[in-house]
């Protein structure tokens, strides 16, 4: 038996971090005390995992400094970065007293057939815990690892394991960003919330949950979509968006009654050329104040690219209000919104029990809502399809009705590789 791992070179080595690489190695024969071997199922994939290797080797993030790159021929930790992914995998071998082989489990694993994790003794019904001492405290969602049988969220439906890796990463993020916005009633009461990369998983489910709010609160803030041109048609059909505009045209289009009003502008796609286009519209037209900039993804940044939205990312701790591009001329100024570090903040003010009921409700109404979405899923199974696959997103980016689960195991007939959601 050999473990296939996805490696990419990190951009520090001088080699081109866009190049994927399997690394074909060996398995651990012992397993050292207090660890898991994972037989790693599948996992998705999206731009949020391009995010994570773009920012791999950045200080505040560190996304190659979760899992080990294998040391093989020409590879090694210095030179190359595993990218961590969000999927299912069984325990196939344990060596932790309360922890069992057998176990299904969800987590922020390799993309590899095995994985080998230590395990904190910290160990509940719902998860254990990976101990990652090199790394903040604060990414401790991270580290979690989710024991399927004591998750109540868990459904053991392939369908549903497949919504959980698509969706469960993004959703929690743009559920906790809404739920950030709205402990400020929106900056103060902003009637329009204009996102980019609205095709986007991260941006959509963030302009979903607006929606809610807007239901429940009888409110009618706007939501506004930029998108490419590409994508206009997918993004429309969603309808989760009062108005879509492309990226070529949004100045002209953004006028009339839509244009009044406070705005919060969420950038999902960290593109600088078009933030300095929003802030000029908004500048421009003067009979709407743009109220803040909130830095939320980087779809528009690859690994072997960087921008000044990259390279400013994590530069200040998130916390409410905190956390600048500190440009004179940006005004407002850049907020990050930065996942685990308001959760943190939230699981000081809500008991644990009153998190999991929000979480559950929210999540019982996404699996039923998703499906109308228009996103097919695609299955990719095997080390060679998997590393075209990834060749493919780097030559034609991401398109959004294709949602990714991939395999480093070959496919199967139960695995197939198309679904309609
Ligand atoms: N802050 C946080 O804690 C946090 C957590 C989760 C996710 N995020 C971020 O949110 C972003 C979206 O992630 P996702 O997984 O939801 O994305 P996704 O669904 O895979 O998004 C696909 C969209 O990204 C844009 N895109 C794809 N490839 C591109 C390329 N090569 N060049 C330019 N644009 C490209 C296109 O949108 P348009 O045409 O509409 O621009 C495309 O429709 C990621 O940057 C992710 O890291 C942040």
């Amino acid at each position: 038996m050999k473990n296939f791992i996805l490696c990419h070179p990190r951009a520090s080595s001088g080699q081109d971090p866009n190049q994927a690489i399997i690394v074909k190695c060996d398995i651990p024969q012992t397993i050292p005390i207090d660890h898991v071997l994972l037989e790693v199922d599948r996992f998705g994939f999206s731009a949020n995992n391009v995010t994570y290797q773009a920012l791999g080797e950045t200080s505040h993030f560190r996304y190659f400094d979760f899992h080990h790159a294998p040391e093989a021929a020409g590879v090694s930790s210095k030179t190359h970065g595993v990218t961590p992914v969000w999927g299912f995998g069984t325990i196939i071998k344990s060596t932790h007293s309360k922890v069992h082989a057998g176990e299904r489990v969800y987590g922020y694993l390799a993309p590899a057939r095995y994985l080998l994790l230590p395990v904190s003794p910290e160990v509940n019904k719902y998860a254990f815990f990976v101990p990652r001492p090199h790394l903040p405290p604060d990414r401790r969602p991270y580290n979690q690892v989710t024991r399927c049988a004591g998750d109540p969220l868990y459904d053991p439906s392939p369908i549903v394991e497949d919504l959980t890796m698509l969706y469960r990463p993004l959703f929690w993020t743009s559920f906790w960003c809404e739920d950030w916005l709205n402990s400020s009633n929106y900056k103060g009461g902003s009637t329009q919330i204009l996102l980019s990369s609205a095709s986007s998983k991260t941006a959509f489910c963030l302009a979903y949950l607006i929606r809610r709010r807007n239901s429940l609160q009888g409110s009618s803030r706007r939501i506004i979509g930029l998108t490419s041109t590409k994508n206009l048609d997918f993004t429309k059909h969603l309808a989760l968006y009062d108005d879509v505009f492309d990226y070529e045209s949004f100045d002209t289009s953004l006028v009339g009654d839509c244009a009044r009003g406070n705005c919060i502008y969420v950038d999902v796609a960290g593109n600088d050329a078009l933030n300095a286009r929003v802030r000029n519209h908004f500048r421009a037209r003067g009979h709407s104040e743009l109220i803040a900039c909130i830095a939320l993804g980087l779809t528009n940044v690859s690994p072997s690219t960087v921008n000044s939205s990259s390279a400013n990312w994590g530069k200040n701790d998130f916390s409410v209000g905190a956390g600048s591009e500190a440009l004179p001329e940006a005004n407002p100024q850049v907020e990050h919104f930065f996942m685990p570090e308001w959760l943190a903040i939230r699981k000081q003010q809500l008991s644990v029990s009153a998190i999991t009921q929000m979480q559950k409700e929210a999540w019982t109404k996404l699996m039923s809502g998703c499906r109308s979405w228009g996103v097919s899923l695609r299955r990719v199974c095997g080390p060679n399809q998997v590393k075209a696959a990834y060749e493919e997103i780097v030559k034609r980016g991401l398109a959004p009705g294709d949602a990714f689960v991939w395999s480093l195991w070959e496919e199967t007939a139960e695995t197939g590789s198309k679904a309609k959601l």
